[in-house]
């Protein structure tokens, strides 16, 4: 298999699920500041450092391969606020170049992972079904959201075998801390004030790394109709809960206000239920104990 974006956070995760399965795989990754070397020590993958954009780099590893669990991205939302050109790069024509050396190679299958973000901000009550409208709410999001248009396209006009994957905010060992959780831990560990967006309002849904990797083998051994997968923690929080449980378990820290990311999405939320049925997957690990593990794990470092 070949794995884009395997170095990681959430594709270092995927990458140890694979090679635990048995599966082959070779990772693609061009080791941006999120990517890293030892995100993959002692994972019995090959690493072939690279850019996802680049035709003459994947065409060769795709015509390798069996298919291809596409995870390379730009991630950060803060970071598409300032300067959107590397998502649209990464994001919208690393998918395009995915897709295209997929087809030239025979239409080997991709396994697209995107998010609940493309949907934007969802009413009070509302979880989205796989067939909801795109409405994404911000730069990253909308990257995410042209990434899956084309991927439909490909499947419409070429008949490519492709599937997508969302899932909710994902947390867990190896995530950059730029991203909230993680920040928040190590911000904590250190005594230092915790930044809340707005008046932490902003309510995210929290699923364990380990559980969509655990996802994306079931998914891959899945023989039905579905195409489109969704993946729910079912563990809604608010910005501000989130924070004040982290200062909790941690013992230290305070909250400190900060300006509202422009464009902030009030709420993200899927609906799970088919993919569950589908799958007979669900979350192994409850909230409080995978933050327990992530923040003895960051201690000790
Ligand atoms: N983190 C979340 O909570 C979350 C939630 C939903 C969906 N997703 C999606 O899951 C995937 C993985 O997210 P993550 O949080 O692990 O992100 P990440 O930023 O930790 O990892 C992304 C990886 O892609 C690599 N990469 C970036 N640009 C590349 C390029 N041009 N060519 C090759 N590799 C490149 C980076 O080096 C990095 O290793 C992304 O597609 C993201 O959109 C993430």
């Amino acid at each position: 298999m070949l794995l884009t974006g395997g170095a990681g956070f959430m594709g270092s995760s995927v990458a140890r699920a694979l090679v635990d399965a048995g599966h082959e795989v070779v990772v693609l990754d061009a080791l941006t500041y999120a990517g890293r070397r030892e995100h993959l020590q002692g994972v019995a993958v090959e690493l072939v450092v690279g850019d996802v954009a680049d035709p003459l780099c994947v065409q060769p590893l795709v015509d390798a391969a069996d298919l291809v669990v596409h995870m390379a991205a730009e991630s950060h939302v803060d970071r598409s606020v300032r300067d959107t050109r590397p998502f649209v790069r990464t994001n919208i024509d690393g998918t395009r170049v995915v897709l295209e050396t997929c087809q030239m190679s025979g239409n080997k299958p991709i396994y697209h992972v995107s998010t609940d973000e493309v949907f934007g901000s969802a009413p009070a009550g509302v979880f989205f079904g796989e067939r909801d409208p795109l409405r994404p709410g911000n730069p990253y999001a909308a990257t995410k959201a042209a990434a899956e248009c084309l991927i439909e396209a490909w499947r419409h006009t070429f008949g490519l075998d492709t599937r997508i994957i969302r899932c909710t905010n994902n947390y867990g060992r190896r995530q950059h801390p730029e991203k909230a959780l993680v920040g928040w831990i190590q911000r904590a560990l250190r005594g230092e004030a915790l930044p809340v967006h707005g008046e932490g309002a902003a309510v995210r849904d929290w699923l364990h790394v380990d559980d969509f990797a655990a996802a994306i083998l079931a998914i891959l051994d899945y023989e039905g109709e579905r195409r489109t997968f969704h993946l729910a923690g079912r563990n809604p929080r608010t910005n501000l809960e989130m924070a004040e449980l982290i200062r909790s378990l941690i013992g230290s820290g305070r909250l400190v206000f900060v300006p509202d990311r422009p464009g902030q999405d009030a709420r993200y939320a899927l609906d799970d239920a088919h993919t569950r049925a589908d799958l007979g997957w669900a979350p192994r690990v409850p909230l409080a104990d995978g933050l327990r593990e992530l923040i003895d794990s960051m201690r000790r470092r």
